[in-house]
């Protein structure tokens, strides 16, 4: 009985494995199309420079049948439906170390590259300018280093940039700003540059410059940005000047961080027009005045974050967010503020938003300064003039 099952059983087996081998044999070994040759040999060079792989995702990169390698993926090229070619990699969190080799450009038709959260350093190849369809770009987490890599620049397809947490350094070129991206992130790097005029140029409806060292103010081209943005995450990123006026053109903008910074002056009033606005955080700075009214207005304003600033009027319509924070201001009367004597130090010494050089140099003769601790007076644009506080 056994023995006749144990039979059935085989030739049950049999039967399936004659069946089954001819489609196995064909997604084994595909004919090797050139393109597919061109990724066998990009992919062997960059397996020869891997020096670790702790998870084994390359073990299996042997062989010309490239589509079977792990993280790789084949898809008919756009131009010839009837050629199998490498349309994606993803080793995400694979924890690898090595480079990047040149030969990476033979991916042509590559419209997908992911290693986040790997240990990959030197640079982004010369090569990756041949990527043509390359579409999302995502190198964050690794241990990349040098300049902005050059080559990103010259991606046609490109929409999607992401190289935050690397190692990077020094100015990013202002004609990342032209590239018709829908997301950047170069949050977490070295960057020391300073927001170029042309920011308004970009398309994005995500950008993350956090944690680098941007030198100098925001620039009034952030208007331009207005069919588009959606986040602006500027925190610690060595901003200083004062917010200009054309911030509040961003109707779209529902994220607004630029917490951890120098800016000086007061909240321009015509943030009250940013009527997306759910987070906004400006705490960490050197702010002052009166908070807009219009601002904690906003309809869809969630949550309002402005402590650790010199701001001494808070309206009634902030005392009514839900989630707000207004801690270590000169607001009297409001626990966990400053001490008299800080804030009287501090509004002994006018700001003037012109002298950061963000903006044209300030008429000859001021008007006469403001009554206490009150809004400024409609400044004639522009150029405004210096805003004076006087803490009472
Ligand atoms: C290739 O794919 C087949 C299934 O299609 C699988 O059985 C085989 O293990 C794969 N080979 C490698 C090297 O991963
Ligand atoms: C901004 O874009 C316009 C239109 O594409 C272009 O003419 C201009 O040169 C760009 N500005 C900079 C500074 O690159
Ligand atoms: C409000 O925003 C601040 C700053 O981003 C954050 O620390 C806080 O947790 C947020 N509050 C809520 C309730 O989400």
């Amino acid at each position: 009985m056994k023995n006749t099952l144990l039979a059935l059983a085989l030739s049950l087996l049999f039967i399936l494995m004659i069946f089954t081998k001819p489609s196995l044999q064909e997604s084994n070994s595909p004919l090797p199309n050139p393109r597919l040759l061109n990724a066998f040999i990009a992919l062997q060079a960059w397996k020869h420079l891997i020096t670790d792989d702790p998870k084994g995702f390359t073990s299996n990169w042997y062989g010309y049948d490239v589509c079977n390698y792990t993280g790789v993926y084949c898809a008919p090229a756009p131009d010839d439906p009837h050629i199998t070619t490498v349309a994606g990699i993803d080793l995400n969190h694979a924890r690898i170390s090595g480079l990047l080799p040149e030969e990476l450009g033979l991916l042509t038709d590559l419209a997908l590259l992911h290693l986040n959260s790997n240990r990959f350093k030197g640079s982004v190849p010369d090569g990756f300018r041949h990527l043509r369809l390359l579409y999302e770009l995502d190198i964050s987490n690794n241990l990349f280093s040098g300049v902005f890599p050059p080559p990103l620049l010259c991606l046609p397809s490109l929409k999607f940039l992401d190289i935050r947490y690397n190692k990077f350094k020094g100015k990013v070129p202002s004609d990342l700003f032209n590239l018709k991206l829908d997301a950047l992130f170069i949050n977490n790097n070295d960057f020391d540059f300073t927001l170029p005029k042309n920011i308004g140029n970009s398309t994005v409806s995500v950008l993350v410059l956090a944690n680098n060292n941007l030198r100098g103010c925001l620039p009034t081209g952030i208007g331009k940005m207005a069919k588009t943005l959606n986040e602006i995450i500027l925190s610690n990123a060595g901003l200083s000047g004062c917010l200009p006026e054309e911030i509040g053109l961003l109707r779209k903008l529902t994220v607004f961080d630029v917490s951890f910074n120098s800016l000086v002056g007061s909240l321009p009033k015509s943030m009250g027009n940013m009527k997306s606005l759910e987070q906004l955080n400006v705490a960490h700075n050197k702010l002052s005045g009166a908070i807009p009214e219009s601002i904690c207005s906003l309809p869809r304003l969630e949550n309002f974050t402005y402590s650790d600033n010199y701001f001494c009027v808070e309206p009634s319509s902030c005392l009514k967010l839900e989630d707000k924070d207004d801690a270590k201001n000169c607001i009297p009367y409001r626990p966990k503020q400053r001490s008299p004597q800080q804030c009287r130090d501090f509004y002994s010494h006018p700001v003037d938003c012109s002298a950061f050089g963000c903006l044209p140099p300030p008429p000859p003769s001021p008007p006469p300064p403001p009554p206490p601790c009150s809004p400024p007076p409609p400044s004639p644009s522009p150029p405004p003039p210096p805003h004076h506080y006087y803490y009472p």
